[in-house]
């Protein structure tokens, strides 16, 4: 069970970038009604995910989690079977530690109780976070934490947000279905604000600190590049490229705003099935990094039927034209132990946010972009 989840990037809503520790039951089912009237649902969206701060500060006399009973006053399982009326799926936070980050009880020690607990709520993801820990091993942390959800015999998705000091990517394979690469990510295109390890990261931080593990992720264990801030303050440009970035990294798309006031550009954005569809795509290939010259971000991704997505990205503040001559360059991919190459063949052009096809690779492409926007065009075979 805990083996066939999670075989494309989750897709789903998370509390924390927008909301932090105020959150509370009327708030998660508006949510969860807004994902089936903005049509997030219908574009795949599927994880309702409760961040730090849904708990009690202590445990109940049998050392059992309880639900904050201000903000939740109907506990969780009535949340679960809310958010399951709507074909939706539930998800809870915890942490590795004795405490999460913002002073709720961690699972340590409680590891088995705790999956017990959600189990019988009816949850289906768990992020499982990393303050707190003092000395202890974080691959093991993880280990007890998956092999208690296994025991409860109800399949969970297995978030693990370590940040990526332990180098999750290198084990996480075997013991969750993500991992988050990085400490926070924030509402910005390129800033770090705070200092070392509390920093938080702009997408461009995030995105160059760890373009280059790639191969760790696949369908079941994805790369996971932070909650999006997808209409939380960047520019509609920017938020553009900020979603096709995440799509290319088939990392997973857990949206981070505010579904009640989104924008109708911001909810254009989320629900652009065309990305959405590079993002799931089933080879679960993470794109790479082809070039960045003369203020342009190009980057490639494998998809099936040996088709591509690829998208430019203007980093420089003032509009360019791209002039792409598909002869001059010489694009490919190892994909599963086989080469992919693009020169031998000619694909028709697909231009992903504008939905119009833009010819073939016969000739030059040719596109006016703004400052921080994207193309994100696919390729299909002819
Ligand atoms: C740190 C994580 O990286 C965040 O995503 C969030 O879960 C907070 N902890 C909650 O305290």
């Amino acid at each position: 069970k805990f083996e066939g989840l999670a075989k494309t990037p989750p897709l789903g809503w998370n509390s924390w970038n927008t909301f932090a520790t105020d959150i509370n039951e009327q708030l998660v089912k508006d949510i969860a009604d807004k994902f089936v009237e903005l049509g997030l649902k219908d574009a795949g969206y599927e994880y309702i995910v409760l961040d730090d701060g849904w708990m009690a500060k202590e445990r109940d006399a049998n050392g059992n989690l309880i639900a904050d009973p201000i903000k939740f006053p109907n506990g969780m399982k009535a949340l679960a079977d809310y958010i399951h009326s709507k074909g939706l799926k539930f998800g809870l936070y915890n942490c590795a530690g004795s405490k999460t980050c913002a002073g709720y009880p961690g699972s340590r020690g409680y590891e088995y109780q705790d999956a017990r607990s959600y189990a019988s709520w009816n949850v289906d993801f768990l992020k499982y976070d990393w303050c707190n820990t003092g000395k202890i091993n974080a691959e093991s942390a993880y280990i007890t934490m998956r092999d208690a959800l296994k025991a409860a015999e109800r399949p969970i998705v297995f978030s693990i947000c370590e940040w990526g000091d332990n180098q999750p990517w290198k084990w996480g394979k075997e013991v969750g279905h993500l991992w988050r690469v990085t400490g926070d990510i924030i509402n910005c295109w390129d800033c770090e604000v705070g200092h070392g390890s509390w920093s938080s990261w702009g997408i461009w931080k995030i995105i160059n600190m760890r373009k280059d593990i790639r191969k760790a992720a696949g369908p079941g264990h994805w790369n996971d590049f932070d909650m999006m801030e997808v209409g939380n303050g960047m520019t509609d440009a920017e938020d553009r490229t900020h979603f096709a970035m995440w799509s290319m990294l088939a990392s997973p798309l857990i949206m981070g705003n505010d579904l009640r006031t989104a924008s109708k550009e911001t909810i254009k954005t989320l629900t652009n099935k065309e990305v959405i569809s590079v993002n799931q795509d089933k080879l679960g290939i993470q794109g790479f990094r082809f070039t960045n010259e003369n203020n342009t971000e190009i980057w490639l991704k494998p998809l099936e039927n040996d088709n591509w997505a690829m998208t430019f990205v203007n980093m420089s503040d003032t509009p360019m034209e791209i002039n792409f001559d598909w002869n001059k360059h010489d694009i490919g991919d190892d994909v599963n132990g086989k080469r992919m190459d693009l020169k031998n063949n000619t694909f028709k052009i697909r231009d992903l946010f504008n939905h119009k096809n833009l010819g073939d690779t016969s000739k030059n492409l040719i596109q006016k972009l703004n400052s921080h926007d994207v193309l994100m065009i696919q390729l299909n075979k002819i």
